[in-house]
């Protein structure tokens, strides 16, 4: 993780980097840092904590240049500290890097430059390690592009790393292997970042580097070279977000400004997906019938919500595509000798296409041969480029850590996948096909509707946040939103949140039941419902204090809970689209009432892409 940025041109580096690192921040805020050419010489300021901190450290100082280098960080090696905030500098001071990554044989080069080179570490970070080389490196001569390329050779793991130095002034040099890396392009100024939100207000025009490249920045030129150092010709990526997606445009967080664009971007994520006459077009993706009927079974891979999308996911390809479909979390798929071949489809949803867990997931799937679909949001990033085809979401740039839009157009991919491959393999009617894409279409305004209401579960929130633990409870697809809205409440409120499978409960942990537990039962599935309410009758008993979420109409409900949120009426299929969106609202005010930090929680990052 860690959120990187470099510039060079004829403006105030400064405030252009800390006005990018705040756009990163969502990559980690551990602590924050900048490196900044003055006269001959590299001044670099750091401080434990958000970007926030760092301004106010600077505040007053004069500290104007053309050119520096900026990091926000989510520790790894080393707690979070000052000393170990990035910038890091060579023992000379004459070398700065910012790194974004793991240098997994970080020990090793230590020991080395220690015991040969008389360094002298300040951190206990393994970024340090690439600052010492360059800086040795540049003894050699004058030019950092031959410097950086050197130490590039010598290091091992996952890396995005931008270096500037005093002998070698107005340059930025990057290098990227498995972490995300683009170049700005402007006029007399260019950039470097870890994605494409630093530089929105800046540049529309971008490359996007690719692993094993090095790019080399000056104020009028942007040059890529492969790893054997050849000039490489890039296509310019024009980018066609606006500044205000990536601003929270009067919400008070990011979190709530993206639980109010689901209907958007649902809406935006089906109408590209939709022909004049209503069918489902995957534009370049082949998904034929001899080619659906080779597949053996279906893996969907993903981490954190993106995986709960995958569990819905399975559900609907198995029951409208009638082929098998195993879920996994990335991190586990792919130590496990996963049975795949040649007649596997494997589908990795990520909101970012960063996240390293699920790359190396895909990679493995691809190395043994399976044919490979992602299900992505950041247009151009590391698993949209490796996969054989990419089904995007559209619910534009996610910023607040908890994932809400990305979720729901995941959802939305799997719904307009599991139908197309139905309707190819003739295992649901032509008749069924409509409807279902007809009462899919109209969940948008469903859910602009629905969102209206947003105070009824502001109140419950006021009522209900002072908990030390929560369950969450479902049956069928319930569960599945179990599991995410549990996640959702732990990741920013910090409270104690279990999910499980409703039917599951009285085999074990029902043993945790108390008077007033409080428990939010999910019971959206028609065919599901009266066994729903005996699992809610059972916790009840037990004194459990419930929360219910339920149809619209269903009322028989009321008498076993001690409130009821309803969702608007829909076939059950659906209702996982509407369902999360309270879970959603109720994570998202509790943890307003706890007063936490809503879109930058504690330990997490958005993006990690780290193992
Ligand atoms: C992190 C984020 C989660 C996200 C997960 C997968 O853990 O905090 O919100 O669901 O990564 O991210 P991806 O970008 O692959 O969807």
């Amino acid at each position: 993780m860690c959120g990187i940025v470099g510039y060079t041109g004829r403006d105030n580096a400064r405030d252009i980097i800390i006005d990018g690192l705040k756009k990163l921040e969502y990559r980690g805020y551990d602590s924050a840092g900048i490196a900044l050419l003055i006269d001959g010489e590299i001044n670099i300021k750091k401080h434990v904590g958000g970007i926030e901190n760092l301004e106010n450290l600077i505040a007053g100082e004069n500290l104007y240049s053309h050119t520096g280098i900026g990091h926000t960080r989510w520790a790894t090696h080393g707690a979070p500290s000052d000393i170990n905030a990035h910038p890091h500098a060579s023992e000379d001071g004459r070398v700065a890097i910012v790194h974004n990554g793991i240098i997994e044989n970080y020990v090793e080069l230590k020991e080395e430059l220690i015991k040969k080179h008389h360094v002298h570490f300040k951190s206990e970070t393994d970024s340090e390690v690439v600052a010492h080389l360059i800086g040795i490196y540049m003894q050699e001569s004058d030019c950092l592009e031959d410097a950086v390329f050197k130490a590039m050779g010598r290091m091992r793991g996952a890396y995005a790393i931008v270096a500037v130095s005093a002998d070698d002034p107005d340059k930025l040099v990057a290098v990227r292997k498995d972490a995300p890396l683009i170049a700005g392009l402007g006029k007399g100024s260019n950039f470097i970042a870890s994605d494409i939100p630093a530089l929105l207000k800046y540049v529309k025009e971008i490359y996007l580097i690719e692993n094993g490249e090095m790019v080399v920045v000056t104020p009028d030129s942007v040059k890529i070279f492969d790893e054997n150092r050849n000039p490489v010709k890039r296509d310019v990526f024009h980018v066609t977000w606006d500044v205000d997606a990536a601003e929270k445009e009067g919400y008070e967080h990011f979190m709530l400004k993206e639980i109010f664009e689901q209907p958007k971007g649902i809406s935006e994520t089906i109408n590209r997906r939709l022909d004049e006459d209503g069918k489902i077009k995957l534009d370049g993706i082949s998904l034929t019938k001899e080619e659906l009927d080779r597949f053996s079974r279906i893996y969907i891979v993903a981490c954190g919500t993106a995986y709960h999308a995958g569990l819905v996911g399975k559900t609907i390809i198995e029951k409208f595509a009638k082929i098998p479909v195993e879920v996994d979390v990335a991190s586990e798929f792919r130590y496990r000798d996963p049975l795949v071949d040649e007649n596997t489809l494997f589908i990795a949803i990520s909101q970012s296409g960063e996240t390293l867990d699920t790359l190396a997931a895909l990679r493995e799937a691809k190395r043994k041969g399976a044919r490979i679909l992602s299900v992505v949001n950041v247009v151009g990033s590391s698993v949209a480029r490796e996969s054989d085809d990419v089904f995007y979401t559209w619910a534009g740039p996610e910023i607040a850590v908890a994932s809400t839009k990305a979720y729901t157009t995941q959802l939305t991919c799997m719904y307009l996948l599991g139908l197309y491959m139905g309707l190819q393999r003739g295992t649901i009617t032509e008749e069924f096909y409509r409807e279902f894409i007809e009462d899919l279409s109209a969940i948008p305004q469903k859910l602009g509707d629905y969102l209206k209401k947003k105070g009824e579960i502001e109140a419950l929130a006021k009522l209900l946040y002072n908990r030390d633990q929560v369950f969450f409870i479902g049956r069928g697809l319930d569960s599945a939103i179990a599991y995410e809205g549990s996640l959702k409440l732990k990741e920013i409120s910090y409270i104690n949140s279990f999910a499980i499978a409703a039917g599951e409960l009285k085999h074990g942990t029902i043993a945790l039941m108390e008077p007033g537990t409080l428990v939010l039962a999910l019971a959206t599935q028609d065919f599901l419902y009266e066994k729903m309410i005996s699992n809610i009758q059972e916790i009840k008993a037990r004194g459990a204090h419930v929360l219910s979420i339920a149809k619209e109409g269903n009322r028989a409900i009321e008498s076993q809970s001690n409130e009821v949120i309803y969702i608007p009426p829909c076939r059950d299929e659906l209702s996982p689209l509407l369902s999360v969106v309270p879970l959603q609202l109720f994570s998202y005010y509790v943890a307003k009432e706890r007063g936490c930090n809503i879109d930058k929680p504690k330990n997490l990052a958005k993006s990690v892409t780290v193992e």
